[in-house]
């Protein structure tokens, strides 16, 4: 139980609409039990008294520690970790392994996506200060085509780490003679899988990031910022709602606002050093951006 030492609970109007949403949902939790009791029993006015002492615990809590906001937050929308997970692998077991199935139904977009990441990536490249030109890793990579159409345009050798074992074997089709080029393909959940200390000059994430709880992705930042050499840089690039974190129920993920992006970000102890908007996507779409991190 939450031990009450603070001096007393003050929330302000707007931190209170912030969390409204959270308590709500909690709170819905209650309303069988509100019905079943009847009102004017002992068990009923404890039961009211104990459900007051704990939302407004909670809701202390959410105000002074964001993560636990962060996670709370990503909890509800998902409605449980295992089947959010077990839902996205579903999804991904029936997408043909071509470009139009990493795209979704913005095939046509894919030179537009592949262009603006390239002259995002040449900032941070190939230069004193930069990072080094030699490895780097595509996170949920698919078939490869950010690999092929982007990463093996600057670095020497990549590698791949994908959770659906088919679209790493058509990778090696896909990316044809420079195949070559590839030291490993990692069939791995990102949850689940450690990159190499020091090993990276670039480590990429694209449209991947969603399908990753608020937890996972913290603790998978964490472990990438270690897979770093000097002057490294982690690109994520992703869906970015316009407010909040909603989940698309279609393959899976959910959608984060950039504030929610830039809470995890900062909670890594990395900092990000630049961030766009993918431009030339229909306004139907949800924006895209690309944030690089150090
Ligand atoms: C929309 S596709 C994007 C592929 C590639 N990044 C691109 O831009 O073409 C998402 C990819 O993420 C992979 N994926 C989804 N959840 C994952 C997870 N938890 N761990 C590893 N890979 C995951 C899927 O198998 C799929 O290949």
């Amino acid at each position: 139980m939450f031990v009450d030492h603070r001096p007393h609970l003050h929330l302000c109007q707007d931190t209170n609409m912030e969390y409204l949403g959270a308590h709500l949902a909690f709170k819905s939790r209650w309303h069988k039990t509100d019905e079943e009791l009847c009102r004017h029993s002992m068990s009923f006015v404890l039961h009211k008294a104990i459900r007051n002492d704990f939302f407004e615990s909670y809701l202390y809590l959410l105000e002074k520690y964001p993560l636990v906001k962060l996670f709370a937050l990503t909890s509800e929308v998902i409605d449980g970790e295992m089947q959010f997970y077990a839902r996205a692998r579903n999804f991904y077991m029936d997408l043909p392994a071509t470009e139009e199935g990493m795209m979704g139904d913005f095939a046509e977009l894919s030179n537009t996506d592949i262009e603006s990441s390239r002259e995002f990536l040449k900032k941070f490249v190939g230069g004193p200060g930069k990072a080094g030109t030699d490895f780097a890793l595509d996170c949920g990579s698919g078939i490869g085509r950010v690999s092929k159409h982007v990463l093996l345009h600057f670095f020497n050798n990549i590698e791949l780490v994908d959770m659906t074992e088919q679209f790493l074997e058509e990778a090696q089709n896909y990316l044809e003679e420079e195949a070559d080029r590839v030291e490993t393909l990692y069939c791995y959940s990102l949850q689940d899988f450690t990159p190499h200390a020091r090993k990276y000059d670039v480590i990429w994430m694209q449209w991947v990031s969603g399908h990753l709880t608020d937890k996972d992705l913290l603790v998978f930042l964490l472990r990438c910022k270690n897979a770093l050499k000097e002057n490294g840089v982690i690109i994520l690039k992703d869906n970015v709602a316009r407010e909040g974190c909603r989940l698309d129920p279609i393959d899976s993920s959910i959608i984060r606002d950039i504030h929610i992006f830039r809470s995890i970000i900062e909670k890594s102890g990395m900092s990000i050093i630049a961030e766009e908007r993918q431009q030339g996507f229909p306004d139907l779409c949800v924006p895209i951006w690309m944030i690089a991190i150090q």
